[in-house]
């Protein structure tokens, strides 16, 4: 999948822009505060109908104005496709070729990124439920089970909750309620573990070489962390563990008015050689970690979808050294269209910079665009 043009009018900085993108590599460069990560925000918020960096949609149009328009045009094997997006007094209207599309599963999945975003560091930094939220958010685009069972279990587990307090204060409670809340609860809760389990053990396929092409250290790792202990990830298995585990801390329970194991508590860290990152990692590692384990997203995705999606990297080579950013470049230098931002070209290599398609962003404007082919689309 290539995205060949993207136009903006009042979008974030943006006025009336239109930049065009080469099939492999783009380079933004820009000083801070020019317009570079909107531009990648554009072109996220065309594919998914929202933004990663806002929860305001109102946020993304330009100061003073009253709508967003963003465009693009994608090409995919032999088919050209136009999408737009188009916010207007709080209403969403996604079009492809100019056809309103009214419901957002048949818009989604049209145009398919993968972006890594320097506030992604928060998967490494960031408390358990950013990391539970980082699952949310990526299971949910490879399986729409994933978003049934999830959105069912926060329902079942908000009932059980509320009736644990009502127990405590109320002795007459009926135990055989909060018996069948909670086999009603262990029934999402198993997809749910299968499915991070699933999607952990296939990033597990591909980040360690990912992760040692790029900084040569071995053996990194997404370890899995459950606050129950399975001895497997089969049904039976993981079913009969939450049982236990639930009769066993029904006083507790009780007592503190919660549900105190399941899903809700899961978290994960990644580990080179055992050693948790967040620990022992620098800086550089850490942001390397989850740079890798965005492009061990991509295999995935194209497994799942059929389609090569569209590599966004949102300021990837800060605080990395020389050697780590061309590699980190070379890398993902083959069938794919990436479009990078950056504050200079410093440091990397004239063989990657010929090849690439380089545009210069001033002041939300583009200033200067060059490198091989143009700006045209090769
Ligand atoms: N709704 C909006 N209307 C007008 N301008 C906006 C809006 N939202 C953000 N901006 C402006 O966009 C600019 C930030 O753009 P962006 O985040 O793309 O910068 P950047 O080039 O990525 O910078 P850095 O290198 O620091 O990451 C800021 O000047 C900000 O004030
Ligand atoms: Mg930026």
């Amino acid at each position: 999948m290539i995205l060949r043009k993207i136009k903006l009018v009042n979008f974030r900085n943006y006025k009336n822009f239109g930049i065009n993108f080469q099939k492999n590599i783009n380079i933004i460069i820009g000083d801070n505060a020019q317009g570079k990560t909107n531009i990648l925000e554009s072109i996220y918020t065309l594919a998914l109908t929202k933004s990663y960096r806002t929860t305001l949609d109102s946020n993304l149009i330009r100061k003073d104005q009253e709508k967003f328009i963003i465009t693009g045009e994608i090409r995919d094997d032999k088919i050209f496709k136009k999408l737009s997006l188009e916010l207007y007094k709080n209403n969403k209207t996604a079009k492809i070729n100019d056809n309103v599309i009214n419901k957002i599963s048949d818009y989604i999945g049209n145009l398919y990124v993968i972006l890594s975003s320097p506030d992604d560091l928060q998967i490494i930094k960031g408390s358990p439920s950013d990391r539970r939220n980082f699952l949310n958010i990526e299971i949910s685009q490879l399986s729409s089970n994933y978003i049934k069972k999830y959105n069912e279990f926060n329902k079942i587990l908000k009932m059980r909750n509320d009736y644990l307090k009502l127990l405590y204060t109320n002795s007459l409670g009926d135990y055989n309620y909060l018996d069948i809340l909670t086999n009603n609860l262990i029934n999402r809760e198993v997809d749910i573990y299968i499915e991070r389990y699933n999607f952990i053990s296939k990033i597990n396929e591909y980040i360690s070489e990912i992760y040692q092409n790029i900084t040569e250290i071995d053996n990194l790792k997404i370890v899995y962390q459950p606050n129950v202990e399975f001895k497997d990830y089969e049904r039976e298995t993981i079913v009969k563990a939450l049982s236990d585990k639930y009769r066993m801390n029904q006083k507790r329970e009780i007592m503190m008015g919660m549900t105190l194991y399941g899903p809700h508590r899961d978290d994960f860290s990644f580990t080179f050689d055992e050693n948790d990152i967040k620990i022992y990692g620098s800086q550089g590692q850490q942001k390397l970690a989850f740079i890798a384990l965005k492009f061990a997203e991509i295999p995935i995705f194209e497994e799942k979808t059929n389609t090569k999606p569209i590599i966004l990297l949102d300021d990837i080579f800060s605080e990395l050294d020389k050697t780590k950013k061309n590699k980190l470049i070379k890398y993902i230098d083959n069938d794919y269209q990436v479009i990078i931002t950056s504050n200079d070209t410093k440091d990397i290599s004239k063989k990657i910079l010929n090849n690439a398609n380089i545009y210069r962003i001033k002041d939300g404007k583009l200033i200067e665009k060059g490198g091989e082919s143009n700006g045209r689309t090769k």
